[in-house]
């Protein structure tokens, strides 16, 4: 199969963003190894990282039809954004929401979030081993 990851805004600083919350690694090192996993997998991984909201809103219409599933990790837009929920829901690609930090743990304002309900389920707090866990949980889901 085919799973695009999606990741959202600041999540290109990935390794020196607050390394405390968010970890050491670079979205580079996180991405070459979800690939690696994939092919363990026979699952075929892209990715798409873009800080600009609209952007991730084409990219999600352009995986229409291309992919069998997608990992998304939002960011800030996890909790502010309709359009990305509406992209999600309109192309109608099944979607597990990933957050690297536990975002219950953190300030109010990130705990609710506008993906959630219309996902097949949410990672929150494993750090990046959260895409991982979402694309082993890909491979077996039929
Ligand atoms: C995040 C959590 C969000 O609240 C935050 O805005 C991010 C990263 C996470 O992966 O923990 O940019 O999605």
């Amino acid at each position: 199969q085919n799973v695009l990851v999606i990741n959202g805004p600041n999540l290109n600083l990935l390794g020196t963003r607050e390394p405390a919350v968010y970890g050491s690694e670079t979205l580079a090192d996180v991405v070459s190894h979800l690939v690696a996993v994939g092919q363990t997998l026979n699952i075929n991984v892209s990715h798409v990282q873009n800080n600009i909201e609209g952007e991730l809103v084409n990219a999600i219409h352009a995986a229409r039809g291309q992919v069998d599933a997608i990992i998304i990790n939002a960011g800030a837009y996890t909790h502010t954004s309709v359009a990305l929920r509406d992209a999600l829901a309109g192309v109608e690609i099944p979607f597990v929401e990933v957050h690297i930090s536990n975002v219950h743990k953190r300030e109010a304002f990130r705990h609710h979030s506008y993906l959630s309900d219309a996902a097949i389920g949410v990672i929150v707090g494993l750090g990046s081993y959260g895409y991982e866990a979402a694309l082993r949980f890909l491979a077996q889901k039929k």
